[in-house]
This record gives structure tokens, sequence and C-alpha cells, in this order.
């Protein structure tokens, strides 16, 4: 018999679990908002936030817990894992996960390739590293940032000192790299340590903000074959278990870390139609440590954001149903300017016509016209 699954969170990564759940009749929890948008489609929700008493509440509904988001006590789940709920990924795995200084820290000392990095509190440590590495620079939350929220580009001393401000506290200092893709690679990692990488896709971002993804990422075989070296080491070094998302920079023709996330991930949503078996399936099979699916891609991919722009897409749907042979997702989230409400996704039969398909409908829900 297989586990009762608690998912901390709601949202749409939670509403993408749901329908890989329901196939395999694994049975889900959700510790939820009542408003979130994949608890309309789960049955069995907790409703609270994911403070002590409401992990608690969900660990007795359930054997196995995963969280969809990072927003998570680690300390309250680690007694939940020692009192002898699993919890997958582990507490410790989490940790790295959720902080990119760790992060760059542990996956350095494990060979994993790093651009120059450096931890400041203060202008004069940040003045040094610009001393060896110049100007612009950029600055990170090392925690809770996403889409780009928490990363600072800073082009002078001025600018820097302005964010130490805003910040207080640490933060994680890179050069402004000269990137020439980003990658995000997906592992998917069984507690008994067996695992399978996803080919790299390729995640084009406007404004920090992932837009469209690409899979596989067009890029070369070698170069294919170091970011998943390089992404099967960041698991077996974390100690994953569940999906483990995996994104990387292409500098100089070669693949350096940018950060990690221990759950699915956006650069994995083409997976849903594009590979035989999607990163959320796997990460259920992953926690409920069934066997693996095969994460081999069915045909070149592309998928497109839906952000918020002049009008709610809910309006436009019946307009982009029109494009033939394309998913479009919509994940029920209360519609504002700049925030990821769906992606659309094509399948082949190339990389340009699915982009282009995938494009028009996306266009549609956003800005009610195919331009
Ligand atoms: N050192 C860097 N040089 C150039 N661009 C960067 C650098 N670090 C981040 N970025 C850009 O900002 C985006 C968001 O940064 P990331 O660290 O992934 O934060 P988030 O947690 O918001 O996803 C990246 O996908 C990339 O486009
Ligand atoms: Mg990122």
């Amino acid at each position: 018999v297989t586990p009762t699954v608690g998912i901390v969170g709601g949202g749409q990564l939670a509403r993408m679990l749901l329908p890989a759940a329901a196939r395999l009749d694994l049975a889900v929890t959700l510790l939820a908002d009542p408003s979130d948008s994949a608890v309309p489609f789960c049955r069995d929700v907790v409703p609270g936030i994911p403070d002590a008493q409401g992990l608690r509440r969900l660990a007795e509904r359930c054997e196995v817990m995963t969280v969809e988001h990072e927003l998570v006590d680690l300390e309250v789940l680690a007694e939940l894992q020692a009192a002898g709920t699993e919890v997958r990924p582990s507490p410790a795995a989490l940790g790295v996960a959720v902080d990119k200084v760790r992060q760059h820290e542990l996956l350095g000392d494990a060979g994993v390739p790093t651009a120059p990095w450096a931890v400041a509190t203060t202008s004069g440590e940040i003045d040094a590293f610009a001393i060896d590495h110049g100007w612009s620079l950029v600055l990170k939350r090392p925690r809770g940032g996403y889409d780009g929220r928490g990363v600072f580009v800073v082009s002078d001393r001025e600018q820097a000192a302005a964010v130490l401000t805003e910040v207080a506290g640490p933060l994680l200092v890179e050069p402004a790299l000269p990137i020439e893709c980003e990658l995000a690679v997906l592992v998917a990692r069984r507690p008994g340590g067996e695992l399978v990488v996803y080919d790299p896709a390729e995640t084009v971002q406007a404004d920090g903000m992932c837009r469209e993804v690409l899979l596989p990422a067009p890029i070369d075989a070698a170069l294919a074959a170091e970011a998943r070296d390089v992404a099967r080491t960041a698991a077996m070094t974390v100690g994953s278990v569940g999906v483990l998302s995996v994104e990387l920079f292409v500098v100089d023709g070669h693949v350096v870390l940018n950060e990690l996330a221990a759950r699915p991930h956006n650069g994995g949503h083409p997976t849903i139609e594009g590979a035989v078996t999607s990163q959320f399936e796997n990460h259920l099979r992953a926690v409920a440590d069934l066997p693996l699916g095969n994460p081999a891609v069915r045909a070149p991919t592309a998928m497109v954001n839906v952000v918020g722009e002049a009008r709610d897409p809910r309006e436009r749907l019946a307009v982009a149903l029109e494009i033939d042979d394309v998913a479009i997702h919509l994940y029920g989230k209360a519609y504002r300017r700049g925030r990821k409400l769906g992606h659309v996704t094509a399948v082949g039969p190339d990389l340009s016509q699915a982009r282009d398909r995938a494009g028009r409908a996306a266009a549609l829900l956003m800005r009610g016209s195919a331009g």
C-alpha cells in the first residue's frame, strides 16, 4: 500500500502534482490556505499556514511529507521527522536548498563549478570584491527570493550601499556574469539513492523571472553532459529526495552553479507533455519511494509562461483555445500584473514551431492578440 503524501503548500506546484497523484491513486493531503490554487482539486486539506501547529496537524494525516515551497520551519520539520513522519526531502537537504550561500559552500566543496562569490555585510566587503572582479555586481538575499525578487544588479558602490541598507543582512555577491544561456536540470532521487536526470532545459528570463523554457536546451551534447553531471553531483551531495532543480548559467561555454530548489520547478513544466514521465509524477514517485519513471524527452517541447499583463487570462481562454495542439495551464490564481498565472506548452515537431504555437496562445491569454 502506498503512503499518504502530505504536501506543504497549495500553489500551482501542488495543483500540478495532483493529476499525477490521481493517476497513481496516491492519497494526498495539503496544508494550504483555503484560497490556494490547488485546494479546489484536493479532497483532503488541512487549512492553515506552515507554522508549528499547521505542520503538526499535517503530520497527523500523512505518512510522508513533502513541500512545494521553501518558506517552511525546518526545525519543526526536523522534530516531526524525529517523531516518525518521513520528511522528503529531509530538513537537512531543505536547509541547503533554501540558502544560496550554503549551496555555494557545499557544492563548491564537492567540485561543482561556481562563479567567484563572497558573502558581504558591509560596503567594505563589497568594494573588496569589486576590486578583484570589477563592477557590475549582483547582490542576492541568500533566502526567500523568487522570480528575481531579492536579486539586485548594482553598478557602483552607492547602489551597493543602498541595497545593503534595504536588505539589512548578509548578501551573496557575484560578478554580473556574461551569461550565454541559462539551464535548468532536474534530478529525481529516491530515499535509497536511485536517481534519474532529465535533459537540460533552457530557461529564458526577463527581469529575473522565467518567461520561456525549451526542452531539450538547444546546446551541444558535451555541454548537456556537463550540465547533467553537475546536477547529479548536486543531488548526491545535498542528499535530496524528490525532485531537485539545479539552475545553471552557461559562461564561456561551460556551466556554473546558479541556485537549487528542492521541489518541482518552472523549468520542468514542459516535462508534463514533453517527457515520458513528468517532474510532478517523478517527484511523487520519489517521495513515496516508488520506482522512478523514464525522464527522456519525447519530442522538442516549448513552454511560455502566462504572466499578468493588461487583463485576466481567464477572459481570453476561449480565444486561446482556438490555437491547435497546445496545452494551456491556468493556475486559478488571482490576476495581478507581473504575476505568473499559468503557462502554455507545445510539443514538436521542432523547437521553433513549438515555440511559435505556445507563444501565440500565451500572447492571446496575456494580451488578447497573438503578437
Ligand atoms: N551573477 C549573475 N549575473 C548575471 N545575471 C544573474 C546573476 N545572478 C542572477 N542573475 C539573473 O537573475 C535571475 C534570478 O536569479 P536567481 O539567483 O535565480 O534568483 P531567484 O531565486 O529569484 O530565481 C537569474 O535567472 C539570472 O537571469
Ligand atoms: Mg532562480
